[in-house]
C-alpha cells in the first residue's frame, strides 16, 4: 500500500512568501507532506518545467443570483463553477441576494436550493443584505454569521439594492458585533441619477454614455463616505471592484491614515478601457459593468495598486448575463438605453490566465503576490484559511498546475461559461492552467473535465477576526 495518493513531483511551487522545487503528496483530499525525495504514490503527475500553485479562489463572482426583474444569469452553480475549475480556481464565493421586503435567511436557503448537487468545486456564500431591518440586523444575521455566512456586500448605488446611509451604518455596526466582514459597492446612486437623467435629455442613451454617467468622482466620493462610516463606527470595510486612479487614491490616503480598509479590484479595469463601451451597434453593451472601466492611466495605477499591496484581492466580479439573449443585455431590447441594459460582464475562466501573462509574465507582481491576491488573501479574509488558500500541511489538496509558457488565444468557444461572448476575445495569453485539483482529486487534465458536477462542497466561513494579521 503506497503512502499516499498522489504527489505532484518537479515542479515550482509557490505560496504567498516563498517559492521553491519541492514535491507535494496528498492524502485523503489534504496535502500530507511537501518536501523531496518523498515515497511513490498511487497517482504520479510530473511537474517538470511547469508551476504549482493553491488553487484560485474567487470572492467574487455572480451565479444564479436572481436579479428580481426578467434578466437572467446565463451561469448556474454548474456552469459556473466548470469554468472556474478551468480557469484554475478551486473556490467560488457568489452571493445569496436578499430581495427587499424578504428576510436573509429565505435568500441563504434558496441559494442553496440553486447550488446544491451542481458544483464541480467547492463554494461558499456571501449575503447581499438590501433591507436591513431590525429582524434581519437583531436576529437573522447573528444566527446566519455563526452558522459560517460572514461577509456581506451592501450596495450605494441600484435603485433595487442600494442602502441609505442611516442603513449603512447600522450594518457596519452589527458586522463590528458580530465580527463580520462588510464589502461596499461604492458609488453615489444620486449622482448617478443625476447625470443619467441629464444625458437620457439630450438623447445620449447608447452604451458609451454608461460610462459617462459614472465617472471616477461617483465612485470616489462613495468610497470615501463608505470608509469614514467605517470609521465613525470602528468596524474594518472592504471596498469591491475598484475602478482607477481615484478611488485607489482615496483608498490609499485611509490606508496611510492606518484605518483597515481592505480593498479588491478586477481584471475589467486592468485590461478593459471606456473605449470598450465605445463600440458598433450594440457592442459596448457587452462592456457595461459598473464602476465601467476607466481608461489607461488609471489602468497603471491599477497594477501600482496590485503591487504594491494597496489591493488585498483579485476577483473576476463574474456577473453573467449574455449579449444576444432577450433575458440578457438585450433584455429591454436591441438598442436599449444604457440605464436598462444589465450590468456585469463574465471573466471567471479568464480571470487567473490574464493576470498570469500580463502581471507574473511580464514582471509587473511576482509570483508570490500573484498566489497572495487570487488565493491566500480572499481566503484569509472571508474566513477559509488554512484550508482553503494555502500549500500547507493539512490544507485541502486544492492545486493548480501551470503551464507557464502555454500560448493560448482566447476565444469564447474556448470557454466553459455559459455566456455568448467574453470580453477578452483574441487577446493571447501565455500561461495556461493544465491540472486542476480540488481536494486531492483531478478535477481539470489535458483540457478535459475529469470530475461529476456535485462533488463541491459548501464551505462555512469563520468570522472576520483576524484581520490584524492581514494588514502586512
Ligand atoms: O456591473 C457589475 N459589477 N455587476 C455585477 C454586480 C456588482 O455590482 O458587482
Ligand atoms: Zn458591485
Ligand atoms: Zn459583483
Amino acid at each position: 500500500m503506497k503512502p499516499y495518493d498522489l504527489i505532484i513531483r518537479n515542479g515550482l511551487v509557490a505560496s504567498a512568501s516563498e517559492m521553491g522545487h519541492w514535491d507535494i503528496a496528498v492524502k485523503d483530499g489534504k496535502v500530507a507532506a511537501l518536501g523531496t525525495a518523498l515515497p511513490d504514490a498511487a497517482i504520479e503527475i510530473d511537474a517538470t518545467g511547469k508551476i504549482v500553485l493553491p488553487g484560485g479562489v474567487d470572492a467574487h463572482c455572480h451565479l444564479d443570483e436572481p436579479t428580481g426583474g426578467p434578466a437572467r444569469m446565463a451561469d448556474d452553480f454548474r456552469s459556473g463553477t466548470l469554468s472556474a475549475a478551468f480557469g484554475g480556481t478551486t473556490t467560488v464565493i457568489p452571493f445569496a441576494r436578499q430581495m427587499k421586503g424578504a428576510g436573509l435567511a429565505e435568500a441563504v436557503e434558496d441559494y442553496h436550493r440553486r447550488a446544491d448537487g451542481k458544483a464541480y468545486i467547492d463554494y461558499a456564500f456571501h449575503m447581499i443584505i438590501t433591507d436591513p431591518s431590525k429582524a434581519v440586523l437583531g436576529e437573522e444575521l447573528p444566527r446566519l454569521i455563526d452558522a459560517g455566512y460572514s461577509s456581506f456586500k451592501i450596495y450605494m448605488t441600484y435603485d433595487d439594492l442600494k442602502l441609505n446611509d442611516r442603513q449603512i451604518l447600522e450594518v457596519l455596526d452589527t458586522a463590528r458585533q458580530e465580527q463580520a466582514l462588510v464589502m461596499v459597492h461604492a458609488e453615489n446612486a444620486d449622482c448617478i441619477d443625476f447625470l443619467t437623467e441629464r444625458l437620457e435629455a439630450r438623447g445620449l442613451t447608447g452604451p458609451k454614455f454608461h460610462a459617462a454617467a459614472r465617472p471616477p468622482l461617483v465612485e470616489r466620493e462613495a468610497v470615501h463616505r463608505a470608509v469614514a462610516y467605517s470609521e465613525l463606527v470602528g468596524q474594518p470595510i472592504l471596498i469591491v471592484h475598484v475602478s482607477g486612479a481615484e478611488a485607489s487614491a482615496q483608498i490609499a490616503g485611509f490606508k496611510a491614515r492606518g484605518l483597515p480598509v481592505f480593498a479588491e479590484t478586477c481584471p475589467q479595469y486592468l485590461f478593459l478601457t471606456k473605449d470598450d463601451l465605445d463600440l458598433r451597434h450594440f457592442d459596448g453593451a457587452k462592456h457595461i459593468c459598473s464602476p465601467p472601466p476607466r481608461t489607461s492611466a488609471d489602468q497603471q495605477e491599477i497594477w501600482n495598486g496590485l503591487r504594491n499591496g494597496l489591493f488585498s484581492v483579485f476577483s473576476s466580479d463574474h456577473a453573467p448575463f449574455s449579449f444576444d439573449s432577450a433575458e440578457g443585455k438585450k433584455v429591454a431590447g436591441e438598442n436599449a438605453p444604457f440605464r436598462k441594459v444589465p450590468n456585469g460582464i463574465p471573466g471567471l475562466e479568464t480571470r487567473l490566465p490574464l493576470l498570469f501573462s500580463e502581471g507574473v509574465g511580464k514582471n509587473r507582481i511576482d509570483l508570490c503576490r500573484f498566489v497572495k491576491l487570487t488565493s491566500t488573501n480572499p481566503a484569509k479574509i472571508y474566513g477559509l484559511f488554512p484550508r482553503k488558500g494555502a500549500l500547507a500541511v493539512g490544507s485541502d489538496a486544492d492545486i493548480t498546475i501551470w503551464d507557464p509558457d502555454r500560448q493560448v488565444t482566447i476565444r469564447n468557444d474556448l470557454l466553459h461559461h455559459n455566456v455568448d461572448y467574453t470580453p477578452y476575445e483574441g487577446r493571447t495569453v501565455t500561461g495556461w492552467p493544465e491540472t486542476v485539483i480540488s481536494r486531492g482529486e483531478i478535477v481539470i487534465v489535458k483540457s478535459q473535465i475529469a470530475a461529476e458536477a456535485g462533488r463541491g462542497h459548501f464551505l462555512p466561513c469563520a468570522r472576520f477576526e483576524h484581520w490584524k494579521d492581514l494588514r502586512a
